[in-house]
């Protein structure tokens, strides 16, 4: 069986921690997109992992990682992870596979993406400042861009940083006046890199024809959530990639046909960081209330999120976007301790009652939210393990989320740690 894990709302929904499960049964597990920006977080006994780079799967050490094509890799965080892993006597050696073609993120594009953004002021996106929308759009421009492959031919990486150096030096001290780079310490910096993860560079699509070909298990991994797609998502309000399950083929040459099952995973309720459009924001107590309850603050920035009510609007929107079987819902138990909920089952856009998702930024930004308030629950989930033996109340909310999203939830998050999951069927 393959399985394709993605976020279904703004990121953050609790990926990570299903991923780890899943690959108990997976022997491969394939990053497609993203970056740094990402933020997985996997408990396991009293360890904690704060992952970004790496598959989730990593913490599983017969599991192959694999960082394909479409991700855009920084190989200082990269190595940080790898260290960080084997300091709690996890070992990368042998299993991780990074692609010859992923782009690969130097400090000038960290600078640009904070000299852009601070140069934007109120206008700003709230990018993760982790270089990624410069990388892509390098990438996209071609004569500017560094992969991995280049890391095996030092004379031509070096040429090429120089050529490339010169050129942002200009850019960015004319833009924004900023000091000019040395082609040679980079230069220095690749060398070391090269060293150190030369040995895990490989073309991953081969890799990965031929463990579909021996009908391997490979769980795919997807960064961020569905509604910050570069083409579908909240746009500019987005981050540079296709990372809803659509970025699959193209970010790792595996086309959806081979994949048996979608699994869309989604929070209990809805959080967004960075700027942009949310129309169920709760800007006040209730949002504080969330926050609290749900330790909502990033992995990557440390950031509070934005928090907000269930949009089962936008989730039946990228549900349908990433083709979706089954949903797994986390943070349930977050939700305890409140005499009602709100589940957004349609939106007001111009005086018209609408249940499709408009993603463009202008008209999601004026619309007005139509709930469905249903009964809350006091109850403690954490222990508790069996569908049939959740209340009333919190299978009413499964059901009404479920009724407006059109997709069975079939996995519900009850807390951090591995085995607070509840399989329905
Ligand atoms: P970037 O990906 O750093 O360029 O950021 C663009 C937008 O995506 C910002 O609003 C970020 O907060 C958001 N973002 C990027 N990665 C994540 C993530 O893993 N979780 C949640 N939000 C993210």
């Amino acid at each position: 069986m393959n399985c394709c894990v993605v976020g279904l709302q703004w990121g953050d929904e609790g990926k990570g921690k299903v991923v780890d499960i899943l690959a108990e049964k997976a022997e491969i597990v394939v990053r497609y997109g993203g970056g740094a920006n990402a933020g997985h977080t996997v408990i396991i006994g009293d360890q904690r992992f704060a992952l970004h780079l790496m598959p989730s799967g990593a913490v599983r050490p017969g599991t192959v990682c694999v960082i394909a094509n479409g991700v855009v890799v920084d190989p200082e965080v990269l190595l940080t992870e790898i260290d960080g892993l084997a300091e709690k006597g996890i070992s990368m050696d042998g299993r991780l596979l990074i692609s010859e073609n992923a782009h690969m993120v130097l400090d000038y594009h960290k600078q640009e993406d904070q000299l852009r953004e601070a140069a934007l002021g109120r206008q700003k996106i709230g990018t993760t400042a982790r270089g990624i929308g410069p990388c892509y759009a390098d990438k996209i421009g071609r004569s500017y861009a560094l992969r991995m492959a280049d890391l095996r031919d030092p004379a031509a990486l070096r040429e090429k940083l120089e050529r490339i150096v010169a050129y942002k030096n200009k850019l960015f001290g004319a833009l924004y006046d900023a000091a000019p780079m040395d082609a040679g310490r980079l230069f220095d910096t690749c060398r070391r890199w090269s060293d150190r993860l030369g040995g895990h560079i490989v073309n991953t699509t081969e890799y990965l024809y031929a463990a579909l070909d021996n009908r391997k298990n490979i769980l795919f991994e997807g960064a961020q959530g569905a509604l910050l797609d570069l083409d579908h998502g909240t746009f500019p309000y987005v981050t540079s990639s296709n990372c809803s399950a659509l970025g699959l083929g193209s970010g790792c040459g595996v086309p959806s046909k081979w994949v048996d099952t979608f699994l869309g995973i989604v929070k209990a309720y809805a959080t967004r960081v960075g700027a942009g459009p949310f129309p169920t924001e709760q800007d006040n107590a209730t949002g504080d209330w969330i926050r609290q309850r749900g330790h909502e603050f990033g992995t990557t920035t440390g950031r509070p999120r934005r928090c907000g009510w269930f949009d089962a609007v936008a989730v039946a929107y990228t549900a349908r976007l990433g083709g979706v079987d089954q949903i797994g819902m986390m943070h349930l138990d977050t939700l305890a301790g409140r005499d009602e909920l709100k589940i957004c089952r349609a939106y007001r856009l111009d005086g018209r009652e609408t249940s499709f998702f408009p993603c463009d930024g202008e008209q999601l930004g004026r619309v007005e939210c139509i709930y469905e308030t249903v009964p809350g629950w006091s109850e403690d989930l954490s222990q508790v393990r069996r569908y049939a033996d959740l209340p009333e109340t919190v299978r009413h909310y499964l059901a009404t989320v479920q009724r407006y999203v059109g997709v069975p939830i079939t996995m519900v998050g009850v807390g951090p740690k591995r085995d607070q999951i509840i399989y329905r069927d």
